[in-house]
C-alpha cells in the first residue's frame, strides 16, 4: 500500500472514510450463519487494503435481537452470538494494528425491554424507582386505552401495556422501551458505559437516535396524529416532545468533555434526523463532532438537487466550524444503487413489497450512477461515510423470502412493509460455498445466486469492477483531499464540476448530452473513456488540472 500523509492525528474525523460494519452480516467465523467479531477481525486486511481509515461497527451488545442489536440488554458486553468481550479486544487491537481506527455504536434512547433494569421497573410496580428509569403513564379511559395517540416507528402504538395496568412509552419496537434521560441516573449511568468502551481503547461513538433522547412529557402530554413518532422528521415541526428538543445538547456537551478527556480526543457522531437547518446544533465545537447527513442520501440523482445539498451542507457544518459528511447508504435504508435504478418519485415501500418488480428498476443505470455517485461523494470536502458492500455495488435484495424476513417492521406494519433486510443480506467474499464465503454455511438471509460473480475475490482481479474503482478512488481521496474548501466551476445546468485546492477537479454528468473535460490528467472515471474527454451521461470523473 502506498503511504500517504494523513490529516494530524486529533483531526483524522475531518476528512476520513468510515467503513459501516453491520456486524451480523460482514462475516461467519463460526459457521452459525450470523457474522460476528472474530469474522470481521479476520476480515481487517481486506478494509484496509481498500483505503478506509475506519470502521463503525453497528451493535454487538448482549441483545435479543429484536432490533438486529438496537435493542440492548447489557452495554457492556458482548451477544454470545456475536463473540466475547476479547474477541472485542483482539479486532480492536487488530484494527489498529493496520492504522484503522474502530466507532462503535451506543443506543442511549432505549434499552432492550430483557435489560435488568426494565425488569425491574416491571417487577418493582408503579411509583417505584425502577420504573422511573424508564417513561410509565396511566392508560386514559378508565387505564384501558394508552395515555397517547402516538404511533411507533415500524408500525403499531407507541404504548405498551404491563400487567399492573400502567403503559410504558417506546419510539420503536415493545421491546425497545424509552429511557428517561430526566432522571440523572440514566446520565450517570451512560457515562460509565462511554468509559467502558473508551478505556478498552475505542476512538469513538456512533450515537442511535440521538435526536430523541430528551423529551418534554409535561402533562397533557399532547395528540400527535400518525406521524408523530416518525423519527425521520419528514414534517416541519417546532417544539415536538419528542424529537429534536434543546435539552438533547446538554448531554452532548457532557460527553464531548468525556471525549475530550482522551488523547487524540475520541469522536462522537450522530444519527439525528432533523430539519434541513437544525443539524448543525448537534456539531457544535462542544457537542459532537459530526452528524450523518441525512439529506444527501435522500437527494435523487439530480443535478441541481445535489449541488444545493452540497451547498447547505458546507455552509451548515462551515458555520460551526465542523466539517460535513456524506453517506449514500446504511442499513436502514434500500441500497442507493437500486434508488438510482427507480424512478425519482417512486415509493420503495410499495416496490419492496412487489419484490423490486413495480416499478421496474433499471439496475444497469443505478449500477453505472452508483459509480459516479462514489466518485462525486469522495471528492466532497468532509468524511465520507461507506456502507459494507456498496464497494461491491450490491443493489438492494427486494426479493427476500418473508420466511427470512427479521425485520420487526414487517410484523409490526401487519406486512404492509417489508423493511430494511433488503439492506443486510450477508456479504458475498468468495464466487462459491454455501454462503459465497461469508462463512460455512446457508447465511441468515440466503445471497441472491448471482452475487458469487460480484464476490469481493471476483472483483479483485477485474480492473473493471466497481471494488476497484473504490479502492482506486480512495487512494487518489487520501492523496489529493487538501484542505476542506471547495470552488465550483459549473454548477448545472446538466452537470457539476468544483476544484478542490489540491488541484483535484470532479465532473459528474448528470445530464444526456456528453461534457468536455476540463485540461489535465485524467486521475479516474466511473466509465472507460478510452482517451476521450467526453464525459458521457451518469458518469464523474477526476482530472488533476494543476
Ligand atoms: C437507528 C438504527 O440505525 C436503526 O437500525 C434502529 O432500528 C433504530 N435506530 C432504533 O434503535
Amino acid at each position: 500500500m502506498t503511504e500517504v500523509a494523513r490529516t494530524p492525528a486529533a483531526d483524522w474525523w475531518r476528512q476520513a472514510t468510515i467503513y459501516e460494519i453491520y456486524v451480523r452480516s460482514f462475516a461467519d467465523s463460526d459457521g452459525d450463519g450470523i457474522g460476528d467479531l472474530p469474522g470481521i477481525a479476520a476480515r481487517l486486511p481486506e478494509l484496509a487494503d481498500l483505503g478506509i481509515d475506519a470502521v463503525w461497527l453497528t451493535p454487538f451488545y448482549l441483545s435479543p435481537m429484536a432490533d438486529g442489536g438496537y435493542d440492548v440488554a447489557d452495554y457492556c458486553d458482548v451477544d454470545p452470538t456475536l463473540g466475547s468481550l476479547g474477541d472485542f479486544d483482539a479486532l480492536l487491537r487488530r484494527a489498529h494494528e493496520l492504522g484503522l481506527k474502530v466507532i462503535v455504536d451506543i443506543v442511549p434512547n432505549h434499552t432492550s425491554d430483557q435489560h435488568a433494569w426494565f425488569k425491574a421497573a416491571v417487577a418493582d410496580g408503579v411509583g417505584s424507582a425502577a420504573r422511573a428509569r424508564y417513561i410509565f403513564r396511566d392508560g386514559v379511559d378508565g387505564g384501558a386505552k394508552p395515555p397517547t395517540d402516538w404511533l411507533a416507528n415500524f408500525g403499531g402504538p407507541a404504548w405498551t401495556q404491563v400487567d399492573d395496568g400502567q403503559w410504558y412509552l417506546h419510539m420503536f419496537t415493545p421491546e425497545q422501551p424509552d429511557l428517561n434521560w430526566s432522571n440523572p441516573e440514566i446520565g450517570t449511568e451512560f457515562e460509565l458505559i462511554l468509559r467502558f468502551w473508551l478505556n478498552r481503547g475505542v476512538d469513538g461513538f456512533r450515537i442511535d437516535v440521538a435526536h430523541g433522547m430528551a423529551k418534554n412529557l409535561t402533562e397533557p402530554l399532547p395528540a400527535l396524529g400518525i406521524h408523530a413518532v416518525d423519527r425521520q422528521l419528514r414534517y416541519e415541526v417546532v417544539d415536538h416532545p419528542l424529537w429534536d428538543r434543546d435539552e438533547v445538547h446538554e448531554i452532548f456537551r457532557t460527553w464531548r468533555r468525556i471525549l475530550n478527556e482522551y488523547s487524540p480526543p475520541r469522536i462522537g457522531v450522530a444519527e439525528a434526523w432533523v430539519m434541513p437547518g437544525r443539524r448543525a446544533r448537534y456539531i457544535r465545537h462542544d457537542e459532537l463532532h459530526q452528524a450523518f447527513n441525512f439529506d444527501f442520501l435522500q437527494t435523487v440523482w439530480e443535478c441541481d438537487a445535489l449541488a444545493d445539498v452540497v451547498d447547505s451542507s458546507l455552509t451548515e457544518a462551515g458555520a460551526v466550524g465542523a466539517s460535513p459528511t456524506w453517506v449514500l447508504s446504511n442499513h436502514d435504508v434500500v441500497r442507493h444503487p437500486s434508488r438510482y435504478a427507480l424512478p425519482p418519485d417512486a415509493d420503495t415501500v410499495e416496490w419492496l413489497l412487489s419484490d423490486g418488480t413495480m416499478p421496474k428498476a433499471d439496475l444497469a443505470l443505478g449500477s453505472k450512477r452508483a459509480r459516479a455517485a462514489a466518485l462525486l461523494m469522495l471528492a466532497l470536502p468532509g468524511s465520507a461515510y461507506l456502507y459494507q458492500g456498496e464497494e461491491l455495488g450490491l443493489h438492494e435484495v427486494a426479493d427476500i423470502e418473508q420466511r427470512y424476513l427479521a425485520d420487526p417492521t414487517w410484523e409490526r406494519s401487519g406486512h404492509q412493509d417489508k423493511g430494511r433486510d433488503g439492506s443486510r443480506v450477508p456479504l458475498p467474499w468468495e464466487p462459491t460455498g454455501p454462503s459465497l464465503g461469508f462463512g460455512s454455511s446457508t447465511a441468515w438471509i440466503p445471497q441472491p445466486p448471482d452475487w458469487g460473480a460480484i464476490s469481493r475475490t471476483s472483483q479483485e482481479s477485474d480492473a473493471s469492477s466497481i471494488l476497484d474503482l473504490y479502492k482506486a478512488t480512495l487512494r487518489l481521496r487520501q492523496q489529493f483531499m487538501g484542505d476542506g474548501q471547495l470552488r465550483w466551476l459549473h454548477r448545472g445546468p446538466g452537470h457539476l464540476a468544483f476544484a478542490r485546492s489540491s488541484g483535484l477537479v470532479c465532473v459528474v454528468n448528470f445530464g444526456e448530452a456528453a461534457v468536455e473535460l476540463p485540461a489535465g490528467r485524467l486521475l479516474v472515471a466511473s466509465q472507460r473513456l478510452d482517451g476521450s474527454r467526453q464525459l458521457p451521461a451518469d458518469t464523474a470523473a477526476w482530472i488533476l488540472t494543476n
